[in-house]
């Protein structure tokens, strides 16, 4: 879906390096995080083109907001999400409107705090094991080992009893597809295959390891159904999950938790492993942590309520989520026509913004590219409105938000309790940009603090 260029009003600035067929498409695709920074300087929204398709890039955030959440009825989540809904079907990131509504209501209290409480537990358990198995010989990548962890709770949480080798391997095969929905969303060629109907266009991979999955699923859901009670787990929520239209197909259940598998790991994992580098590099920091850890927990696990009592751990967490927000470009597309920052959007535009960039702007945050977890600290500790969306906003804000600071804090404190890290010499951070971004590898050593810890 696309509209033509004449169509767009003139008061919105076109950004500089606009290329003939590809638009913005190069620096979207070779250097997207600075791209989005410099986009920034001109001012309030900004158009681009992803081959022939205008986008509107909004940054001002009073702007965001509206796109968010005054005028969120306006718009749905636009092109990345057409190529996820094959391999999510119709979950709660990829549904629209009143449907999303509904499942919504329905799947939100399994993220209440109750819920939260319960979970911590597997959380902390999870995380003293992972962590109890490290070994302190030599450079250790702690991407793999964190990836093995957010797993590993999710499907705790996700399943009280374990769901056996069936799903685990259904799992694991599916998340190995490379679904490619950010390239696919910001590849010119696709854009004008869009257009032009004799363009080779992008096909949805192999549908064997979805089936795979809903096969496994499809048992499983039929045990807790047979069976009726709660069991505490998130899937129990779903399935018991009543609201004014009724409760939940199967084929609904197993859409939100194939959205879960994806958006539950991933984006816990790239925030983990992030602050476990930040913090690898700033020994000073590191330290404070110990002595929280310590002087809060001493030697036994940390628990739901320890949470509120390590305000430095979550300071950290903070600040990590501020200058690595995973989820670096949202996106939106209008499904009506409306005026946003004075410009007139026809049904079917485009709208991104770029939480990184947000994050990263020196009129908003002084020396915006330090990692600085002192600046959360106190009066500073709430963001000014709109300043700080790493859980995105309004309608459609993450409804895992809880669950993640959970266990971000929970684990944190476990790996902190066990373990100093130093990043290991000449082996540079880099990062991937996808549907999230993330370090590809994190290698530290290890130096044990103390042994006898759960
Ligand atoms: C650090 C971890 C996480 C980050 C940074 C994150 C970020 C986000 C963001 C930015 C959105 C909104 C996207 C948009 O507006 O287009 C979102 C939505 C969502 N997240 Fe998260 N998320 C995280 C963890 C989780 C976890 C742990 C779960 C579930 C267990 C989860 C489930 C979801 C779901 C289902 C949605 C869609 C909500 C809706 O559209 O109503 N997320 N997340």
């Amino acid at each position: 879906m696309g509209i033509a260029f004449r169509t767009v009003p003139p008061a919105v600035p076109l950004a500089g390096g606009h290329r003939p067929l590809t638009g913005h498409g190069r620096r979207l695709n070779t250097d997207a995080l600075a791209f989005m920074r410099e986009l920034r300087g001109y001012g309030p929204m900004v158009r681009i083109s992803i081959g022939p398709r205008p986008v509107y890039v909004v940054n001002s955030p009073d702007l965001i907001r509206e796109v968010l959440a005054t005028q969120a009825r306006g718009f749905d989540k636009g092109a990345m999400f057409d190529t996820l809904r094959g391999p999510l079907g119709d979950g709660l990131t990829t549904s629209a409107a009143d449907f999303h509504r509904r499942q919504r209501r329905l799947i939100q209290p399994g993220f209440h705090h109750e819920r939260i409480e319960r979970y911590t537990d597997i959380m902390s358990e999870r995380s003293a094991l992972r962590a109890a198995a490290w070994r302190a010989d030599a450079v250790f990548d702690m991407v793999p080992e964190i990836n093995r962890l957010t797993m590993d709770i999710l499907l705790r949480t996700l399943f009280a009893t374990d769901p056996g080798p069936e799903l685990h391997a259904a799992v694991k095969e599916w998340l190995s597809v490379k679904y490619r929905s950010m390239r696919l969303a910001l590849s010119p060629l696709q854009a004008w295959a869009e257009r032009v109907p004799l363009l080779p266009r992008w096909r949805p991979p192999d549908g064997g390891p979805l089936d795979r999955l809903r096969a496994a699923q499809q048992r499983i859901i039929d045990a807790y159904r047979a069976d009726g009670g709660d069991r505490g787990d998130l899937l129990s929520m779903l399935l018991l999950a009543d609201g004014p239209d009724g409760a939940m197909t199967d084929g609904q259940v197993a859409d939100e938790l194939i959205t879960l598998f994806l958006s539950g790991t991933g984006t816990i994992s790239a925030a983990m492993a992030y602050a476990v580098h930040e913090i690898s590099l700033r020994p000073d920091i590191q330290a404070r942590l110990h002595e929280e850890v310590d002087t809060v927990l001493g030697e036994r696990p940390p628990s739901f309520k320890d949470l509120r009592s390590l305000p430095y751990t979550r300071q950290i967490l903070t600040e990590t989520l501020r200058l690595h927000p995973v989820s670096w470009l949202s996106m939106r597309r209008t499904i009506q026509p409306l005026a946003l920052g004075g410009a007139q959007l026809p049904t079917g535009t485009d709208v991104f913004f770029s939480p990184y960039a947000l994050h990263r702007d020196a009129g908003l945050y002084e020396d915006p590219d330090r990692f600085a977890p002192e600046r959360w600290s106190g009066s500073a500790a709430k963001p000014a409105r709109g300043t700080y969306l790493p859980f995105g906003a309004g309608n459609r804000l993450c409804v895992g938000e809880e669950f993640a600071w959970a266990e971000l804090t929970i684990a944190l404190a476990c790996f902190a309790g066990r373990w100093q890290w130093a990043p290991a010499p000449g082996q540079p951070v880099r990062t991937l940009v996808g549907t999230v971004i993330r370090p590809e590898r994190v290698p530290v050593t290890l130096t044990a603090r103390r042994t006898g810890r759960p």
